[in-house]
């Protein structure tokens, strides 16, 4: 399978400028990689995560399954065929935040959201999961205080509990993540996400 490489950390960690680069660089190596999101990435996906992102009031599982049902659309109709037509998937967020953030963030139950998670995705698990890890103050001073969004609204022990449910995944998972300090350099960190990426493809001797 082609590589499914994956961006996570807090709100503000600075993933969507790491995954341009990313992008662009294999777009210049000759790579024609998607990039895609969570919640999102479809039609109805975009749908449901506008709800997601602007309706405060609803249950911790309501919010689960509303982000599973993104996923599902996403997995199935986006992520999967690209892969299996040979592309390589970026995607900014997947299933390590709906742990994160409605496991460690809201206390849902870790061993449910796993299940629903695993069901959503149909089994299809990250080649490499890459988390910018960044102090949630720092973070904060990132996000632009006139657009929050319900989880940007929230507490800053909200941001805490979920930048720690990363840092436990990560070091859980340690072979399948790579754990970057977000508050390095844009080159710098660009280059360290470079080197693991390049060792996934299939043609590495690509400078
Ligand atoms: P974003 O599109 O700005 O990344 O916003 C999505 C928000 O949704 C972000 O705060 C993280 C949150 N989120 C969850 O709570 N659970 C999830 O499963 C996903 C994918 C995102």
């Amino acid at each position: 399978m082609s590589p499914f490489v994956v961006f996570e950390g807090i709100d503000g960690a600075g993933k969507s400028t790491q995954i341009q680069i990313l992008h662009d660089t294999l777009v210049s190596k000759g790579y024609n990689p998607l990039l895609t999101h969570e919640p999102g990435g479809t039609p109805l996906g975009e749908t449901i995560a506008r709800w997601l992102k602007s309706y405060p009031q609803r249950s911790p599982f309501t919010e689960l399954l509303l982000f599973n049902a993104t996923r599902a659309e996403h997995v199935s109709q986006v992520v999967q065929p690209a892969l299996d037509a040979g592309r390589i998937v970026i995607c900014d967020r997947f299933v390590a935040s709906t742990l994160a953030y409605q496991g460690y963030g809201r206390g849902l139950d870790l061993r449910l959201i796993k299940q629903i998670n695993l069901l959503a995705s149909q089994g299809l698990q990250p080649t490499l999961t890459v988390f910018l890890d960044v102090h949630t103050t720092t973070a904060h001073s990132r996000i632009d205080a006139k657009a929050l969004d319900v989880f940007e609204k929230e507490s800053l022990e909200f941001h805490q509990r979920v930048r720690q449910g990363f840092i436990e995944m990560a070091a859980e998972e340690s072979e399948a993540w790579l754990i970057i300090n977000g508050s390095l350099g844009k080159e710098t960190i660009a280059k360290l996400v470079w080197q693991r990426v390049r060792t996934l493809l299939k043609n590495p001797a690509k400078p």
